[in-house]
């Protein structure tokens, strides 16, 4: 790890143990991008990379400068908008007479041991000795407001985390009203693309297709991430596969409206760019004010898909996923919803505590339905007041289960409102909304405006009592509609446009303030299934409920996709009942139970109503996690087939971090005619070539044979089918 600046040459340069990243102050003081990617050495050749050819008077350059140094040619660090770069910009500061041109001009730097945190943002941390941040100040020639580039590396990592704050010495306002987080300028267009798509129910499913000439984003302007797009890019190679290949991607840590954008210009060059998204954002600056965007990372790996999400995974756990429960094996809980929905009682949570601990199950999660009024989703959002007709005493209710030697956990969704509610009725104006005009209700709720402080105040009490009055160790905290009409009764007519990210903020502030108090609780983030899943959320929630579909077949696809950036540890995942719920379709208790353990595992099905057969694959499933989940949440994933999880035979792997235990899960989910034949040869990953592998059956084969020449799997003329095998290490 080293950033390095060298006088003579105006050059900057971060080495990371498998990547460079190198740019330099050019003659108009614009930052010019040289290279990121695999090791380089500095020489001429390689600098020549910061020069374009000026071509013609359609690109001109400032003032005093040649047409080869026209923005409209160069490959930038940081581009600004309105003078002379007609790609996407990054950043666009509008001064009071009117203009949002923007010119950034390279002022001073500082290299610093550490790296700091951002105020009021999830951003990744480290210990000081472990990394290094590199702050490059521009000055916008027109405003005079400061926009620092700040780049970070680690000693452990090939990641950079980039993030951008505009300071504004100035006397004067500056509306900022585009400031992504991070730039990558490429020299050339020829990638694939790839990010995760999906919808309720069928999230984060893997696309990738080649750039095309052309602008393309994906982005939220749902107030939140949503369950559509995730804020995430990658950019491979077109031959790169799981296992080899050149890869970038670009990863957000933020919860909001977002915009991931890359355009193939005229040379076709790739200019991408990753941040908030700036439709019907703005955020006045007044004098010596500071703004902070929200970080994002910079990945590089030269070992294909694989490699790179195997950097994202290592980096959130370790310097994103800042919750105690990070490393920590969690317990295997069991979710009421799906057993009782609104439809329980005191006695009904208790049985199912009863028969789950039985089994060896760990917590109970209660999930909607215990407070306020609330027997079914009409009423009673925001009245965090346990419901004693259901319920009774909620804390003599934990004891009991705790007795059981269960954990309790709970349901929250604390930034809903219902209509039908005290809350409502008290505080009208607490609800995001648009004066005199309609709402929009999603679910018969609406949202609570998170930017003011009395509503963080209010939940921020309500629930901690809630908290305080029994032995909760777990909450669920879930988020069910997207955010509309979004006004803040508050905030004057010029800080409108600051409302949504001002939400995100109050939102991050309240689990900010809850895991102070509370430093041991373990939170689950939800959305309406995984429609907030995201790295902003892990810095707080160290694991996320990935869909309300928990078909085994359908999760495959979807805990594949997450997997592009997201670690094993941090997907929710739980066995429920078939048929299912969602899909109604039935596929075998160990297969459910395959999937789930891929995941955080747990249940969610009323298992005081499975047969004694189901039971004993339930003992069986949770002595499988005893034996198997230090791997999985700590191991190295390897996504052994290529296309996640989206063809007929779908298999995926753990290898510990010494190379010694391996685990393997293989699907195939739709029987073939003669589908036994050829038998099915899987080449395993990341084990140590010349170490000798024994399998549960007492097979062996050495590394090198298990990667070049694979394993043959047992097949089955069934549908749904699905194996799970380990190897050990014999010396
Ligand atoms: C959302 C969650 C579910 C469940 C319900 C309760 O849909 O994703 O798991 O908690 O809310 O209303």
């Amino acid at each position: 790890m080293q950033i390095h600046f060298c006088k003579k040459r105006k050059l900057f340069r971060l080495e990371t143990e498998n990547s460079s990243c190198l740019f330099r102050i050019g003659p108009g003081g614009e930052l010019r991008h040289i290279w990121y990617g695999g090791k380089v050495e500095v020489d001429t050749i390689l600098e020549e990379f910061a020069d374009r050819m000026g071509t013609s008077s359609f690109s001109p350059q400032p003032e005093g400068l040649t047409p080869d140094d026209s923005p409209d040619l160069l490959p930038l660090e940081y581009s600004a908008f309105g003078c002379s770069d007609f790609r996407i910009t990054a950043a666009a500061l509008r001064k009071e007479n009117g203009t949002s041109v923007t010119s950034l001009i390279y002022r001073s730097h500082k290299i610093l041991k550490g790296k700091k945190v951002l105020p009021g943002l999830p951003s990744s941390f480290s210990k000081t000795k472990d990394s290094m941040t590199l702050e490059v100040t521009m000055e916008d020639g027109f405003s005079g407001a400061g926009v620092i580039l700040s780049y970070s590396i680690f000693a452990d990592s090939d990641v950079i985390a980039r993030s951008v704050r505009v300071s504004n010495p100035t006397k004067t306002t500056v509306r900022i009203e585009k400031l992504l987080s991070a730039q990558l300028d490429f020299h050339h267009a020829d990638f694939d693309v790839i990010y995760l798509k999906g919808m309720w129910g069928k999230e984060r499913q893997a696309v990738r297709h080649r750039l095309l000439p052309g602008r393309q984003c994906i982005s939220s302007s749902r107030g939140s991430t949503g369950h559509q797009y995730n804020p995430g890019i990658v950019f491979a190679e077109p031959s790169a596969t799981e296992n080899v290949g050149d890869v970038y991607g670009m990863l957000l840590l933020y919860s909001g409206n977002y915009i991931a954008e890359a355009e193939c210009d005229q040379y076709q060059t790739l200019r991408a760019l990753i941040g908030i998204n700036p439709e019907n954002f703005e955020w006045k600056l007044e004098p010596n004010e500071t703004f902070y965007a929200p970080e994002a990372l910079l990945f590089f790996s030269d070992k294909g898909i694989g490699g790179l999400s195997r950097i994202s995974h290592k980096f959130l756990m370790d310097h994103v996923i800042r919750s105690p429960w990070g490393h920590r094996k969690r317990p295997i809980l069991i979710n009421n919803w799906e057993a009782t929905y609104f439809d329980f009682n005191n006695e009904k949570i208790f049985q199912i505590a009863k028969e789950a601990s039985k089994l060896g199950i760990e917590m109970l999660v209660l999930d909607d339905g215990w407070f306020g009024e609330r027997n079914d989703d009409r009423s009673s959002l925001g009245d965090w007041f346990v419901n004693k007709k259901k319920l009774g005493n909620l804390a003599s209710l934990v004891r009991k289960i705790n007795k059981l030697n269960m954990k309790f956990g709970l349901w929250f969704e604390p930034e809903m409102i219902s209509e039908n509610s005290q809350l409502y009725r008290k505080h009208p104006d607490w609800v995001l909304h648009v004066p005199g005009g309609k709402k929009s209700i999603g679910r018969t709720q609406m949202v609570l405006d998170m930017s003011r402080t009395d509503v963080v105040d209010y939940l921020f009490h309500t629930i901690s009592d809630v908290l305080h009055s029994a032995n909760i160790e777990y909450i669920k905290w879930d988020m069910n509609r997207n955010l509309t009409e979004i006004y803040s009764q508050l905030l004057p007519p010029d800080r409108q446009k600051e409302t949504a990210h001002r939400y995100v903020l109050g939102v991050y502030q309240l689990h900010e303030r809850l895991l102070e108090e509370f430093p041991n609780l373990l939170i689950e983030g939800c959305s309406g299934g995984g429609g907030r899943f995201d790295a902003g959320m892990l810095y707080y929630a160290p694991q996320i409920w990935c869909s309300d579909n928990s078909d085994a077949l359908d999760r495959i696809s979807i805990q594949m996709g997450t997997s592009l950036f997201y670690p094993s540890s941090a997907m929710g995942a739980h066995v429920s009942v078939c048929p299912n719920h969602q899909t109604r379709r039935t596929v075998p208790f160990t297969m459910r139970g395959h999937v789930a353990l891929s995941g955080t595992f747990g249940y969610e099905l009323d298992i005081t109503k499975l047969s004694d057969e189901e039971k004993e694959l339930v003992r069986q499933q949770i002595q499988n996690y005893h034996e198997w989940n230090n791997i999985v949440r700590e191991g190295n994933h390897y996504r052994l087939t290529e296309n996640f999880g989206q063809t007929n035979i779908a298999a995926w792997s753990w290898v510990s971090q010494d190379q010694k235990k391996v685990l393997v899960t293989v699907i195939r989910k739709n029987s073939e005619p003669c589908g036994i034949n050829p038998p099915l040869h899987l080449k395993l990953r990341g084990l140590d070539p010349d170490k000798l592998y024994e399998l549960d059956d007492k097979r062996r084969s050495h590394g090198k044979t298990l990667m070049n020449a694979g394993i043959r799997i047992p097949n089955a003329m069934q549908d749904a089918f699905s194996i799970i095998f380990h190897l050990n290490a014999t010396e």
